[in-house]
């Protein structure tokens, strides 16, 4: 059994919108993001490594539960909700110190600068942490894939997915109280067995570019570093 990983220089964070909302029915609990730009303050400061940050804006809205609205409308309106809170991330972290830049797939340039790859790729160098918003920019996609194309466009060596529960269980953990949680699984059998890591495009993106996720619980303070120090946590889906 693998006990440690090699440590991670460069990944991409993927937060999901709905987390943000903490202990509120809707938008953002800023308890909640104080805690984790403090998690992430502090990893930033005592390791080496670059992180990029795509969020999810299921806070605010979903696409495709937009009633009789067309799935892109209500796409493109969840778009608008990831910068929303990629606004309030950027805010929170700055004010702790931390600098950042908030990169848009949708051109918004008086809230945002463009997303411009090689542009982001710099920024990560300078330590600073990219926020990528409004997801690949086009409805009928994900923030998980955009995870993954982002993920794969700066060469992240993983992405870090952070959820509720400990990682990927072979059943709903929350219903059934036998669900296993995998340690190690493949994007092929993830993919195959329907396993609720990312959807299909995400995960069929990563294992193409041959990106590992990491599945863990980010309700625990210190996983995010313990994933990029190597340490094994929640669930590792990688190649064949
Ligand atoms: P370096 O060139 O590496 O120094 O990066 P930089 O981001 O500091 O340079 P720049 O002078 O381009 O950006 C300064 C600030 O303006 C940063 O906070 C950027 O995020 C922001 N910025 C850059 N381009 C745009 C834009 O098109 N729209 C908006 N709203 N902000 C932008």
């Amino acid at each position: 059994m693998v006990t440690e990983r090699k440590p991670l220089k460069r990944v991409l964070l993927k937060l999901s919108g709905e987390a943000l909302k903490g202990k509120h029915a809707f938008g953002v609990d800023y308890e909640y993001v104080g805690h984790l730009a403090d998690e992430i303050l502090e990893l930033t400061t005592t390791t080496n490594a670059e992180l990029g940050i795509v969020i999810g804006g299921g806070n605010y809205i979903r696409g495709g539960q937009q009633g009789d609205i067309d799935r892109a409308v209500g796409d493109y309106m969840g778009m608008l909700g990831t910068m929303i809170n990629s606004m309030a991330l950027q805010a929170v972290f700055e004010a702790k110190g931390m600098q950042t830049r908030v990169v848009s797939a949708l051109e918004i340039k008086e809230i945002a600068e463009s997303y411009i790859r090689r542009r982001a790729i710099r920024h990560l160098e300078k330590k600073r942490i990219v926020i990528f918003a409004c997801g690949t920019g086009n409805p009928f996609f994900t923030t998980d894939t955009a995870a993954a194309l982002r993920g794969a466009e700066i060469g992240a060596e993983a992405i870090l997915k952070g959820t509720n529960v400990d990682g990927v269980y072979s059943d709903d953990p929350r219903k059934n109280p036998d669900a296993k949680l995998y340690h190690t699984i493949t994007f092929s059998e993830a993919l195959e067995r329907h396993l609720k890591v990312m959807d299909a495009t995400a995960l069929a993106l990563c294992r193409e570019n041959n990106t590992p996720i990491i599945v863990f619980n980010m309700n625990k303070p210190g996983n995010i570093r313990k994933a990029i120090e190597g340490q094994i946590i929640g669930t590792y889906v990688g190649g064949e």
